[in-house]
């Protein structure tokens, strides 16, 4: 048996006020359409197809890595006729040779449709059966009724627009996600009609067809308004946004993580924690990041594609990205690691330190007020405050290479490219350009003079009259 997804995805969302189409929205820090891709691609056998207009270029560009490792395939609908007319458009690709074969119709702006879901509701389609999720709310406007019959067997869908006022009472409604047996379905989409309310082919209309072709029509009724919910503006992304990340703070609670505030914590990719790990609140966590053991992050932290060994401590305020930190170190408050950053074990960079493309060997300290870009620097270094690294000369970057055990003074400036070897000292306020040896003093600095008995400007006297 083969499963063809078809992700309803050629809307424009005019409500969202964007020019970015509506599908690529993001919920947790990734593309609605990529969640609803993601649920579907999991299914076996499955095949799946989405079916863009608005924005299509930058649809297919945004998810062109994922769609070629799933050999997704592209469904143009130029204008948007409705959701009949848009799964039309992908029944040429659907496999309709066994009478087996399901076609699962899903849409890219309902981003937290479960797996599970999908399954169940394939679980009860068949080559006679039309499967329908369905959903019971207090607040059923502008969505589709489900109408039963005397017998309480799902008869037809009809549009809110269509609807005679005892048939906007039912509060039933059509999630719009239907399992349908693929061998029937041209035949249906080829009868649908466009004479309603909004002059739409309405995918709903297969329905009533169904039935009159003698088929079942099976709903699956859900309880689950956020699972169903259909983002058509801002308000409902962040609300479906919030669910998600309360749904994600628990899955971290339950594996053992210490949330201060499960409502402070955002994940805007992937996140996997070892034991004993706590983090205060308003940390954000973007792209993949991981935490060893006993890792600690303190509040209001920005933590993006970086790996962070156990023990390490995250002080306040921190912005991390693209680092990778061994054990026992401790980086802030206030620090920024730029992209390339590897610090080792045991290293401290502290308050208002940055660092970016630089290596700091074991046990290696930047502690207040310094730039590293483009160094590596061994182990045991204690770099001082107010130490800059001139990586930069206005054209090109240079790199600058600091052995073991070097020590660099306060507020000096390391020129690159240059090389400071093992066991060399730099004297505080130093400007270096030239290499130190190993185990010398480097001093570069003008030298003090004391000049003795020396006036003081003095004001002159106002005059008072
Ligand atoms: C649809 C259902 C309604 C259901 C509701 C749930 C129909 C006729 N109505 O209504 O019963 O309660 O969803 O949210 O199916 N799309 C296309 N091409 C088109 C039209 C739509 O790709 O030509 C896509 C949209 O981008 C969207 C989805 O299909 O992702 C649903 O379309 P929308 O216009 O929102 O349908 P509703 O009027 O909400
Ligand atoms: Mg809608």
């Amino acid at each position: 048996m083969r499963i063809d997804a078809v992700i309803l995805a050629a809307g424009k969302g005019t409500r969202m006020y964007s020019l970015k189409p509506k599908v690529l929205h993001e919920i947790g820090g990734r593309a609605m359409l990529s969640h609803v891709i993601d649920a579907a691609a999991a299914i076996e056998n499955v095949r799946i197809h989405c079916v863009i207009g608005y924005g299509a270029d930058q649809i297919r560009q945004h998810l062109a890595l994922r769609a070629e490792s799933l050999d997704l395939n592209w469904v143009l609908q130029e204008q948007q006729l409705g959701t009949g007319h848009a799964v039309r458009q992908a029944l040429g690709a659907i496999d309709a040779s066994n009478a087996e074969n399901l076609t699962l119709v899903l849409y890219g702006d309902v981003p937290l449709i479960k797996r599970e879901t999908m399954l169940a509701l394939l679980g009860q389609a068949n080559a006679g059966t039309v499967s329908l999720l369905t959903l019971i709310t207090p607040n059923p406007t502008g969505l589709g009724r489900i109408i039963r019959d005397q017998k309480n067997q799902v008869q037809a869908i009809v549009e809110e627009k269509d609807a005679t006022d005892a048939q906007r009472a039912i509060q039933e409604i059509n999630s719009g996600i239907m399992a349908i047996p693929s061998a029937r379905l041209a035949g249906w989409l080829g009868k649908l009609g466009n004479n309603n309310q909004q002059g739409e082919y309405y995918l709903t209309d297969i329905i009533a067809m169904a039935r009159t072709d003698g088929c079942d029509i099976q709903p699956l009724v859900s309880s689950d308004t956020m699972e169903l919910q259909g983002v058509n503006d801002k308000v409902q992304l962040a609300s479906l946004e919030r669910h998600y990340q309360m749904n994600n703070a628990n899955e971290l609670l339950r594996a053992g993580v210490t949330l201060r505030d499960p409502a402070r914590i955002d994940v805007r990719g992937e996140l996997h924690c070892g034991n004993d790990v706590v983090i205060d609140a308003n940390v954000i966590f973007e792209g993949k990041v991981t935490l060893g053991n006993g890792v600690q992050i303190e509040a209001n932290c920005i933590i993006r594609d970086t790996g962070i060994g156990d023990n390490t401590r995250i002080l306040a305020g921190s912005n991390i990205d693209g680092a990778t930190i061994g054990r026992n170190a401790s980086v802030g408050p206030y620090a920024r690691l730029r992209p390339g950053t590897v610090l080792q074990d045991e290293v401290k960079v502290g308050n208002f330190v940055e660092t970016k493309n630089a290596i700091l060997g074991k046990g290696s300290k930047a502690s207040h007020l310094a730039y590293l870009g483009d160094a590596v620097i061994g182990d045991g270094v204690n770099i001082g405050a107010g130490t800059i690294i001139c990586n930069y000369d206005g054209v090109n970057k240079h790199k600058t290479v600091i052995g073991n055990n070097v020590f660099v003074g306060s507020n000096s400036v390391l020129i690159a490219p240059v090389t400071l070897a093992d066991n060399a000292f730099v004297a505080a306020g130093s400007a270096i350009n030239t290499d130190v040896p190993a185990n010398a003093l480097a001093v570069g600095r003008g030298k003090q003079r004391n000049i003795a008995g020396w006036k003081r400007p003095v004001k002159p006297a106002t005059k008072t009259s």
